[in-house]
């Protein structure tokens, strides 16, 4: 077994030896859901530096730990922070729980982020189903070695993102009264915001909305047979003559007010019984 395999097993068994019943469905606590973690009842939580092999986060308004407990009726394994490429992980890294969710038999993940609009019918605040990706990272998660025992060589990326959960989404967004756009993820390394050429670069090769994060955690969730649901803050736009000065402040800012209706949709898509 590589090491790389027996990092994976060795930190799963630890998750398992401490948590008795692991869930099935795991969320990332990215952006615009850092409040969902307060409404899991019976929590459980360990924290990354003590979890063998885990990496710890180091970004500003990034903690780390996992938090296992219930959400209505559905168990679930909250992740509070997520590790980005631009922080100096390399992608074996990046997407380390990833492998670790699938070792504990996890086969539903939810992911959230912020991202730079690009469309113009996008507004600051709006959220985006992303349909697609287009993975513009340096560096490919499943370059290297294949994991046999997790997923195959060439893995299809016709559906990474579930159309039945997508379509949910829309139920829900419907029902609640909350409008929803649905697009194109472009995944790009950062840490920079982009160049007004760079936004209208990502625009033409067919991107709705730009970030620093996901795209890799999907590749791998879907090499492992993992169904996705992903969800973009709309944080800024980055949208021909209407490119303004960004900043983390900034994109925080519309985060934690578009976090209540972001919050609303993905609390009843993971208490969806399976
Ligand atoms: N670009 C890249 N990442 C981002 C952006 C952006 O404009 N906004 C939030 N995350």
């Amino acid at each position: 077994m590589n090491d790389y395999l027996k990092s994976i097993k060795e930190c799963a068994e630890f998750i398992k030896d401490r948590f008795v019943d692991i869930p099935k469905t795991a969320v990332i606590l990215g952006t615009g859901l850092g409040k969902l973690a307060d409404d899991i009842k019976d929590q459980q939580i360990i924290n990354y530096c003590d979890i063998p092999n885990f990496p710890v986060s180091t970004v500003e308004g990034h903690s780390g730990k996992l938090i296992l407990g219930k959400l209505g009726n559905q168990p679930i394994l909250a992740m509070q922070g997520r590790f980005h490429f631009y922080e100096g992980y390399d992608m074996q890294k990046v997407t380390f729980p990833i492998r670790v969710m699938h070792e504990l038999g996890i086969n539903r993940l939810f992911v959230s982020n912020a991202a730079g609009g690009m469309n113009p019918n996008f507004e600051i605040g709006d959220l985006m189903i992303i349909k697609d990706h287009i993975n513009l990272f340096p560096e490919h998660p499943l370059r290297g070695r294949n994991i046999e025992e997790h997923g195959v060589r060439f893995p299809d990326m016709s559906d990474a993102y579930s159309p039945i959960l997508r379509e949910k989404a829309f139920e829900i967004a419907n029902e609640e009264g909350i409008k929803l756009q649905c697009g194109v993820y472009v995944g790009t390394q950062g840490p920079t915001f982009e160049t007004p050429a760079e936004y209208k670069y990502f625009r033409v090769i067919g991107g709705d909305a730009v970030g620093m994060s996901t795209v890799p955690e999907v590749i791998v969730a879907r090499h492992c047979g993992i169904e996705v649901f992903a969800m973009s803050v709309i944080t800024d736009l980055g949208v021909e003559g209407v490119v303004e000065k960004c900043s983390h402040e900034e994109v925080q800012r519309a985060a934690e007010e578009a976090q209540p209706k972001m919050t609303r949709i993905m609390r009843r898509l993971l208490t969806l019984e399976k």
